[in-house]
């Protein structure tokens, strides 16, 4: 597989990852049964998909707990990005960026996954009672200390910047706490959504990360499942299953979007390929500092994914892509 590096340290990777959550949280039969799971991932490794995206709230830690089994065996063959700074509680999730939590939470996290160094660790979200410098600061601490090689921090909670007001971008928050951040200790790789029916990224966070050789990791690359084409309209999803309060998901907007799935399927046949990879080729095309990491349980979608790396788009396809409708439904 082509690799890709992320962040000035220039940190190699395969150009498709592996998002490991829906294995352990956010998707119904998430709590399927660990070895289907850890087939997946050594599936994923097979194939050159190095990058294996998992938190420490996924679970809460099992899905940690999992990658470090895998790991056990085949450490030299992985990148482990995890994250740190969310805790799942009873009746809601909170941030805690306070500094001696996030030391406490990378020494959890170092020992769920059987290992001695986070490859990436990413701040999930800031805590708005702890200047994110503070919280960045004791992440820097455990580079020097040599626990993390290297740190990221999320933009996929940004839609609140979004709600803010008229004419403020997705991401403007979010690259104010990159310029912050930037200060104390340098980010290696963002990630955000992106992915053919969520492009704000494009506008100006990966403008943002190119200049500076910043990477970015594509989460929801495949609109939770939605650009496979493998969804029907009114299928209806489980109470568990995060699509099932998400404003695409109803029947009516899945029909209204349906458009964006004919049009990756019609450029997929072109290619021998499927929608899923077309949908990652895309991706991957947006800049060679971006790394797609599409959630999977299923070994067969991580073979297909991987797969993605190696169809290339032409002009004229990602002309078509850009002259599709934009997605309909929407958080806000
Ligand atoms: N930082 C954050 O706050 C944040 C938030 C969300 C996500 N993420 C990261 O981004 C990763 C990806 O996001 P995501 O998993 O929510 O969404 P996604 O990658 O857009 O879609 C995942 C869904 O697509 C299905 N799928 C995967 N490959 C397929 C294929 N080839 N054909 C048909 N269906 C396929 C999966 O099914 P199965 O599960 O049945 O295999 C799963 O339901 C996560 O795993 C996580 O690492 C990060």
């Amino acid at each position: 597989m082509e690799r890709r590096t992320i962040g000035a340290g220039a940190l190699g990777v395969g150009a498709v990852g592996l998002g490991c959550m829906p294995m352990s949280w956010a998707y119904t039969g998430s709590q399927q049964r660990g070895e289907d799971s850890m087939r997946t991932v050594r599936a994923a490794l097979d194939e050159g998909s190095s990058l294996l995206d998992t938190a420490d709230m996924y679970g809460p830690f099992t899905n940690e707990l999992l990658i470090g089994r895998v790991l056990k065996e085949r450490r030299a063959e992985a990148f482990v990005s995890t994250k740190c700074g969310l805790l799942v509680g009873e009746q809601h999730i909170v941030a805690n960026g306070r500094p001696g939590y996030v030391k406490r939470a990378c020494d959890a996290s170092l020992r769920r996954l059987q290992t001695d160094t986070i490859d990436l660790y990413q701040l999930h979200r800031a805590d708005p009672e702890v200047p994110v410098e503070e919280t960045w600061g004791a992440m820097a601490d455990l580079v020097t200390a040599g626990k993390v090689r290297a740190l990221g921090l999320c933009a996929v909670g940004a839609r609140a910047s979004r709600r803010a007001g008229a004419g403020v971008g997705l991401h403007d928050a979010t690259i104010r706490q990159l310029e912050r951040v930037q200060q104390v200790f340098p980010v290696a790789a963002v990630q955000a959504e992106l992915s053919v029916w969520s492009q704000e990224a494009l506008d100006s966070l990966l403008p943002w990360c190119a200049a500076r050789g910043v990477g970015l990791l594509a989460a929801m690359p495949l609109g939770n499942g939605f650009l496979t084409g493998t969804l029907t309209p009114g299928q209806g999803f489980e109470p568990d299953d995060v699509r099932a309060r998400h404003p695409r998901f109803t029947a009516e907007m899945m029909a209204a979007n349906q458009p964006l799935v004919v049009g990756l399927r019609r450029i997929a046949e072109r290619h021998d390929a499927t929608p899923a990879q077309v949908a990652l080729a895309w991706v991957l095309a947006q800049g060679p500092q971006v790394v797609p990491v599409p959630g999977a349980k299923r070994e067969r979608w991580a073979r297909e994914n991987a797969g993605a790396a190696g169809v290339r788009l032409t002009p004229e396809d990602l002309a078509v892509i850009a002259a599709l409708p934009p997605a309909r439904g929407s958080w806000d």
